[in-house]
């Protein structure tokens, strides 16, 4: 697998660091929810950073999963996004804290951040591991964001290519050779 790596972006030890300073971060930041906190888990690119992160956040909190769709296959271009299936989603009235892969064109999260504001939560914010640079996204921003990286498609730390390379421990592009 990890001859398929053309070069790596983001390191094991760059990755360990930020998550560390962003779980730093929410817990500041909901030091004094009352409610506690509701982390959603954006299916399935935020599985790892969501799974590290938590473990790390010092505060009562529970996790939910909101499953919405992808790039289909072998494919780098984006489709519009709508959400597939939610799991244990009952955010009324609590603090909620959206945590996705990677913001691009927005188009995911403004589709999860309208599904759930419409729940009525007591407060709504949103953490991305990685920003793409450079792209119009309507107004549309993260709360807290890991790295901003340039427009390219990156795999690993549970961001895929055609459902591999999700288990990399680095972020990183692939060969070029390797795209459909
Ligand atoms: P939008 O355009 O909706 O994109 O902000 C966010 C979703 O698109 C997927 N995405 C990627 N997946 N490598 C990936 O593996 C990438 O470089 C990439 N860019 C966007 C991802 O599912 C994300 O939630």
């Amino acid at each position: 697998m990890h001859a398929d790596i053309g070069r790596i972006l983001i390191s094991r030890e760059q990755i360990d660091r930020r998550v560390g300073e962003l779980a730093g971060e929410i817990g500041r930041l909901y030091a004094d929810s009352e409610k506690g906190l509701f982390i959603v888990c954006v299916l399935s690119g935020a599985i790892i950073f969501v799974s590290d992160l938590i473990r790390q956040l010092p505060m009562k909190m529970r996790v939910g999963l909101l499953a919405v769709s992808s790039y289909p296959g072998k494919t780098t271009q984006a489709q519009p996004a709508h959400v597939l299936q939610s799991f244990d989603l009952d955010v009324t009235g609590l603090d909620v804290l959206v945590i996705d892969d990677i913001l691009d064109t927005g188009g995911t999260l403004r589709v999860v951040m309208d599904r759930l504001a419409a729940m009525r939560p007591a407060s709504l914010r949103s953490c991305v591991l990685l920003r793409k640079s450079g792209k119009a996204r309507g107004g549309l921003e993260a709360d807290l964001v890991g790295f901003d990286i340039e427009d390219v498609f990156v795999v690993g730390y549970g961001l895929d290519y055609d459902g591999l390379y999700r288990n990399l421990p680095v972020i990183a592009v692939l060969k070029p050779e390797l795209y459909g």
